[in-house]
């Protein structure tokens, strides 16, 4: 099939459409004309018939004109464009008389038997006539035929200009409509170039151009507005990551210049023991912050793409978290916090086992991290409206509310510089945000500066055993 440009292709069907709508309605026009035509001509054969009864005088034997005289002077003084021919004849088709116009010309005889209708078609010397032919009857019983007809030569030619005319003007209306319809569709199609044009001009570099909207706003509007609002996030997604990566790069950079920046002072000259071992101290900490770095970094870089490698097992959500704090007791300890678990009762999940652990471990070293000592943690497993909901509480320092959307962006840290002691990436929670993603885990935050944070996994329902 040939490739119709989208112009042509609608002018195409609106023409093929209009092309029957209009073949029709010439139909119609051509068939009444004709019918009317006929119809004008059978009436005159008609009121003929009339007056020529009225004319005649019937017998057993047959018929006969009574005022033959008068008759045939009638026919020379009536004017008639269209003459009409008369003939009579006998019961059995013999003719005895006819119209002067005749000449030596006769009208077909049919024979009754053959049921001959009112009206029919004929042929006089090659003329198309429309005949009629009249039993004249006595009693019952045929004893003549009074045959009329009138030629339909000029009804065939008004009839046959007329369907040359339509003939005519249908491929001509057709071709019309066509140009037309193009034209039309061209211009309200006109937007979609303007579309295809702005599209093909944007690259990497000039993202931030959008398409001009429309005048109107039909279906091209809310393309173009469709188009734009998916600019717009192409261009954050980039944006977000151009971010990442100037970020990662100034996280990984800063610890490095230290170590690198402790290390010359102190090869200056000699010094104490004391101040080496404090010194190396202090770098072996700034390498392992660097070592945490890239290994977050490398998991946010695994995650990016994970969905297809993610595990549908069954887990015991208690045994996580008592796991997940037994792997900070520790820390625990050192810290002289408490654990408080609070399960309501067993609860599985269908869910992917390192990818959660992952998750409870961030949220559970947050906890503990941002806490100060003598605190409690209280960890709650519990069914809420048919959902399972985990929450970690801690009695820390919260987070203030204009930093509680960006806690999930990458190397955000909040208040960082208040609390020097406390070491961070800023990694943690980009990461569980993104497996929370992945495992269709909903993570709510509650949270009150120097009060505390309680952070809350809701777990997908379908997965609830
Ligand atoms: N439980 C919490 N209490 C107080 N602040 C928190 C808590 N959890 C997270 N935050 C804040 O969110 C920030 C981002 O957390 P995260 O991504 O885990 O990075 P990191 O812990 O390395 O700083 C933290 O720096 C901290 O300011
Ligand atoms: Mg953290």
């Amino acid at each position: 099939m040939p490739t119709f440009s989208y112009r042509n292709r609608i002018a195409f069907y609106y023409i093929v459409t209009t092309g029957l709508l209009i073949s029709v309605v010439f139909t119609v026009i051509y068939v009444s004309v004709k019918e009317s035509v006929y119809r004008h001509i059978e009436n005159d054969i008609a009121l003929e018939r009339t007056k020529l009864f009225d004319e005649i005088s019937i017998s057993d034997k047959g018929f006969t004109l009574i005022d033959q005289h008068e008759w045939k002077e009638k026919e020379h003084n009536t004017l008639d464009v269209n003459p009409i021919f008369i003939q009579f004849t006998n019961a059995e088709g013999k003719m005895f008389d006819k119209s002067p116009n005749l000449k030596n010309s006769q009208l077909l005889f049919h024979k009754s038997e053959e049921g001959v209708p009112l009206y029919f078609d004929a042929k006089l010397n090659q003329i198309s006539i429309r005949q009629s032919q009249i039993d004249v009857t006595y009693k019952e019983k045929v004893v003549g035929y009074i045959i009329i007809a009138m030629s339909l030569e000029d009804a065939n030619l008004v009839l046959r200009n007329l369907r040359y005319t339509l003939l005519f003007t249908f491929p001509l209306v057709l071709g019309i409509l066509f140009l037309v319809a193009r034209f039309i569709v061209g211009r309200s199609i006109e937007p979609v170039k303007t579309i295809i044009e702005t599209s093909n001009k944007i690259k990497k570099d000039n993202l931030n151009t959008r398409i001009s909207l429309p005048e109107n706003k039909d279906e091209l509007y809310e393309l173009s507005e469709t188009i734009n609002n998916l600019l717009n996030r192409i261009e954050k997604a980039i944006e977000r990551e151009k971010q990442f990566t100037s970020d990662a790069s100034h996280e990984l950079r800063t610890p490095l210049a230290i170590i690198k920046g402790t290390l010359e002072v102190l090869i200056r000259k000699p010094r104490e023991k004391q101040e080496y071992e404090d010194k190396i101290n202090f770098c072996i900490s700034e390498v392992d912050r660097v070592n945490k770095l890239v290994d977050e970094l490398l998991l946010l870089a695994r995650f990016e793409n994970e969905k297809q490698n993610i595990k549908s097992e069954s887990l015991l959500l208690n045994a996580l978290l008592l796991d997940t704090s037994a792997r900070f007791s520790q820390k625990i300890k050192d810290k002289k916090c408490k654990v408080i678990h609070l399960f309501e009762k067993e609860f599985y999940i269908q869910s992917d086992y390192n990818l959660v652990s992952i998750i409870l471990s961030n949220v559970f070293s947050n906890a503990l991290k941002y806490s100060g000592g003598n605190s409690n943690i209280t960890v709650k497993l519990y069914n809420e409206n048919d959902i399972i909901k985990c929450s970690i509480t801690d009695e820390g320092l919260g987070i203030s509310k204009k930093d509680k959307n960006k806690i999930f962006n990458a190397f955000f840290r909040s208040e960082s510089l208040n609390h020097p002691e406390i070491k961070g990436t800023g990694l943690g929670l980009s990461i569980v945000k993104r497996l929370c993603e992945l495992l269709n885990i909903t993570i709510n935050i509650k949270s009150q500066l120097n009060k505390g944070t309680t952070i809350i996994l809701s777990f997908p329902e379908e997965e609830i055993k």
